[in-house]
């Protein structure tokens, strides 16, 4: 394959166009670690990384357990101890291998995972070739599923590779180079009126959405504004210039414990080298460029960073409704090719439209929302119900979308989540003000 984008899916399926939609889904992630040697793909540089050739195999995991399984006549898995290796979370199909030694695994070598893939690859082909059209039906919302299970994988590939090849003294470059930016200038608000407004996915005509989305319900905003584009390394050296990460007032109670616990000092990958500032990204070590949004911040930085601008972090509602009313389209990558691509976010181009810019392909935007289910929500029965819903205790949502984020994958109603100490997302900062409350640095409590 030698396009870095899948084209999006068919308006409804059958059974060739699921078909090329699989093949599509599962060459894109062959593609994305192609320029990742053996050695690069066995890696775990953290717990909450995993290796290249575990997401590789783990994704079909996924289909050989949950389409072929209940589905395939005669079902065994590829390999007997597969299984255990490869699931990650989901406690109604079995025990697993802990997710902090994937690490550990030399074997199955990347070859074998290849065989793996191999493997499922035909045989999910021939379920869908052969099934009747009343089993297609009841089968493609899983296989659907499927799509964008291996999806979320993929970006969740580029963000663990970038961490491991940060962990290297050489800083490798996984593709491309960094794209010269002008300053986007200072961001305007947006106003928006509030009122009873609509929240999650109407679950109406073709699109996919996750069960956390939905049941689409009411919420009461109060008039808010928001950001028309994201806030910016510039932005942030000012905040560290003035003693951002040295100020209790401006933290969170845990935010500060972290950032005396984890010694935080600037965002995840930056460091300082005779005074100049760098950033480690997927096209490899550069000084920080002002002009382009910062990334890979903590909710707890987020937070911080609102309120010594004065301002604050927008409710997921408020993102929503905002973006559905004034959001500029999702500008797609503008490149297909893997050296051209845009495998970091890019600036702002500096245009007072009066529409709120970088939703979707820039970095996913931290909100002050709780991830909780919303009223009404009921996760699916079965294993396949621990894909969301299990988590909805102790992490924050994020919304929008990111540079490394499939094109397709994305949409107003998406809701991303990570614990608030979580750094190695390409999270960013979308600030709001007027609505909801704020926490003012310096105010009495
Ligand atoms: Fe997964």
């Amino acid at each position: 394959m030698s396009e870095r984008n899948p084209p999006a899916p068919p308006e409804s399926w059958t059974a060739e166009t699921l078909a090329v939609r699989y093949d599509q889904v599962r060459d894109y992630t062959e593609w994305l670690a192609a320029p990742l040697s053996p050695e690069d793909q066995t890696v775990q540089s953290m717990p909450d990384v995993s290796p290249t050739k575990w997401h590789r195999a783990h994704v079909t995991w996924f289909f050989e357990t949950f389409v072929l399984g209940p589905n395939e006549p005669g079902f065994a898995p590829y390999r007997h101890r597969y299984p255990f290796l490869f699931n990650s979370y989901y406690e109604g199909v079995g025990p697993r291998h802990p997710r902090a030694e994937r690490g550990h695994l030399s074997r199955p070598g990347v070859h074998e995972v290849g065989d793996y893939r191999a493997n499922v690859d035909e045989r999910m082909r021939a379920l869908i070739d052969r099934v009747d059209e009343g089993t297609l039906d009841k089968l493609a919302p899983v296989i659907e599923l499927g799509f964008h299970h291996e999806q979320q994988h993929q970006e969740l590939l580029l963000m663990d590779i970038k961490h491991v090849l940060s962990r290297n003294p050489l800083r490798p470059v996984y593709a491309g180079l960094p794209v010269p930016s002008a300053p986007p200038g200072p961001a305007r608000w947006i106003d928006v009126e509030g009122g009873l407004v609509p929240v999650g996915h109407d679950g109406a005509g073709f699109g996919f959405d996750f069960d956390n989305e939905a049941p689409r319900h009411r919420v009461w905003l109060e008039p808010y504004r928001l950001a028309d584009r994201l806030v910016t390394n510039g932005q942030w050296l000012e905040f560290m210039a003035d003693g951002g990460y040295d100020r209790p007032d401006l933290w969170l109670s845990d935010g500060w414990a972290h950032v005396h616990e984890q010694d935080w000092r600037a965002p995840l990958y930056w460091s300082e080298t005779a005074g100049v500032w760098v950033e480690h990204t997927l096209h490899g070590t550069w000084p920080v460029d002002p002009a382009l949004p910062v990334c890979h911040i903590s909710h707890y930085e987020a937070d911080a960073f609102a309120s010594w601008a004065g301002k604050r972090l927008p409710t997921e509602a408020e993102w929503e409704h905002g973006m559905t009313l004034h959001g500029a389209d999702a500008t797609a990558a503008d490149a297909t090719d893997r050296d051209s691509a845009p495998w970091h976010p890019r600036a702002a181009r500096g245009i007072a439209d009066g529409r709120l810019h970088q939703g979707f392909d820039t970095c996913w935007q931290w909100t002050a929302s709780a991830y909780l289910g919303y009223p009404g929500f009921r996760p699916a029965a079965g294993a396949i119900g621990e894909y969301n819903g299990k988590f909805m205790s102790g992490q924050m949502v994020l919304r929008g979308g990111s540079a490394l984020t499939p094109p397709g994958h994305v949409r107003p109603t998406y809701r991303n989540f990570f614990p608030p100490g979580a750094r190695w997302a390409l999270s960013g900062v979308r600030l709001a003000d007027g609505g909801a409350p704020a926490r003012v640095a310096g105010a009495l409590r």
